[in-house]
């Protein structure tokens, strides 16, 4: 699908559907001579999602004019210019439309909104059919144009950044789509690479040698009880001139390609969805694809620990004791808890490769979706001015997150009797002792963990996105990185 931007006046643009907004309990009147029926019939109120075509409309080149409730005018912000453009999409994508224009008046034409609504048509776009010999949506959207009369000079880049972001979060979904047969862990790190090569990052994969030579014990003990083989997967993006002593972000994410539950193992119920157990991994790769577009003023390190947790003969029992790279030993309580071990190592090493700043994303616990449910991501943060800027990146991304306790007090339920730790704290606060015990590995280096478990895969389809995985973290790193200021 291409994407551009049109700064005639709306009147002249040429397509098959122009999309207008209209809010609650106020008519868009620049339209009165096209909707005064459909207003004057009571049949559009304008709320969030409510959609009605009218075809010829008169006065203008396009064929169709879609209007999109927009919701209350006080509540409108780029998260619904998004979200709307994606439910317009999909709305007339289903009627065989094939382009699309969406108007956005002059209140809204900031290159928040601009890089909002492309996004937004491009999240729309993806459908997780690849496997389907008979697609979905043989029906195709050629173009979207967001239409600015007389826009700024400055929203071509706006475009631009919403176009490589949509993109980016997309790859991430794609990924995230793939079942655990035709995404090893040794695959994942190989589009990792081809990613990294057609964007021009650095990339590095540790394979189990070299993993085993550095002492990556807790990782390797994941690994152990399935036949594919474990890859730490490490993309490196670099500023042309980085300022002197600046910040160094490293990017942390859960890359177990199937989840098992190993010897304690889970319930057949469900499992199938245990694929995404890479979304934090993936929302990585997606984000600095991104970022090697978009180029942020700081180096930026992704780290993406990868494995299949399986039980097996070879696999770790519980009550094994492992020593992770960082030197600790952690006695393996439940296999099941296993991507907190292969963070740990993961975070070390980001540490040793010299990051100053941490994020990680993962897949980590039924506790959130219990704490949190489907909407917020569940946020863990060791340092305040590192929560801030996570939060603030967010709230511009339109992804919604809710930090959570991180007390000393809940670590008693970290002890173990043989070994430095215990990989598990019961069941009370579950998400939180999880977060506290990739604290241990972060050490001092300012660090934000985010549970993704409840938001990465959406259940059920919604107007302006198919069900699946949602690609969630990838707009916030890719802000966290794009707005940073040493
Ligand atoms: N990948 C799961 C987390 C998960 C569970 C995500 C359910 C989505 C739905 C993780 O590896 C896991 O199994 N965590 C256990 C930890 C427990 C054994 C302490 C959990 O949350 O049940
Ligand atoms: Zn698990
Ligand atoms: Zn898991």
């Amino acid at each position: 699908m291409q994407i551009n931007l049109d700064r005639k006046p709306v009147a002249a643009l040429e397509c098959d559907a122009l999309v207008v907004l209209t809010f609650e309990g106020k008519p868009n009147d620049r339209f009165k001579e096209a909707l005064g029926e459909v207003y004057a019939s009571g049949e559009v109120t304008g709320k969030l999602f409510e959609l009605t075509l009218v075809h010829h409309p008169p006065g203008l080149k396009a064929k169709r004019l879609l209007v999109a409730g927009a919701g209350p005018i006080d509540k409108f912000t780029a998260a619904e210019t998004r979200r709307l453009a994606g439910a317009a999409l999909r709305h007339l994508k289903a009627k065989a439309v094939r382009s699309i224009g969406m108007l956005l008046e002059s209140r809204f034409d900031s290159a928040e909104h601009v890089s909002a609504a492309a996004e937004g048509a491009l999240l729309g776009d993806y459908e997780p059919d690849r496997y389907k010999s008979e697609k979905k949506d043989t029906k195709v959207v050629d173009r979207f144009t967001v239409s600015v009369p007389g826009g700024d000079a400055d929203l071509d880049l706006a475009l631009a950044r919403g176009r490589a972001v949509g993109e980016a979060q997309n790859l991430t979904r794609e990924l995230v789509t793939e079942p655990a047969n035709k995404l090893t862990p040794t695959l994942l790190a190989d589009c990792a690479r081809q990613m990294a090569v057609a964007q021009g990052l650095e990339c590095e994969i540790l394979d189990r040698d070299r993993m085993q030579q550095l002492g990556m014990g807790s990782l390797l003990g994941v690994a152990k009880g399935s036949a594919e083989p474990p890859a730490l997967i490490v993309l490196r993006y670099r500023p042309a001139a980085p300022a002197a002593g600046s910040a160094h972000l490293g990017l942390v994410g859960k890359g177990v390609t199937f989840d098992t539950g190993g010897i304690s193992i889970k319930a057949a119920d469900g499992m199938e969805k245990m694929k995404y157990d890479m979304a934090g991994g993936a929302a990585m790769i997606g984000a600095m694809r991104a970022l090697a577009q978009l180029k942020p003023p700081i180096p930026v390190t992704a780290l993406i620990p990868a494995v299949e947790n399986m039980p097996g003969s070879r696999a770790q029992r519980p009550g094994d004791i492992v020593t992770a790279l960082s030197g600790k030993t952690i006695e393996v309580i439940n296999t099941d808890a296993e991507g907190r071990l292969i963070l740990a190592d993961a975070l070390t090493y980001a540490r040793k490769l010299g990051c100053t700043h941490l994020i990680d994303a993962a897949t980590l616990t039924g506790s959130i979706v219990v704490a949190l449910g489907h909407i917020n991501i569940g946020m863990f943060a060791s340092d305040d001015r590192m929560a801030e800027r996570v939060l603030e990146a967010a709230r511009l991304a339109g992804e919604k997150m809710w930090r959570m306790p991180l007390d000393e007090d809940y670590k008693d339920q970290l002890k173990s009797t043989f070994a430095d730790l215990a990989n598990v704290g019961g069941r009370p606060g579950g998400a939180i002792t999880a977060a506290l015990f990739l604290r241990e590995f972060a050490e001092q280096t300012p660090w934000v963990h985010l549970d993704i478990a409840g938001t990465a895969w959406l259940d059920d389809t919604k107007p302006y996105m198919a069900k699946g995985p949602t690609g969630v973290g990838v707009r916030t790193f890719v802000n966290l990185a794009m707005n940073w200021r040493n």
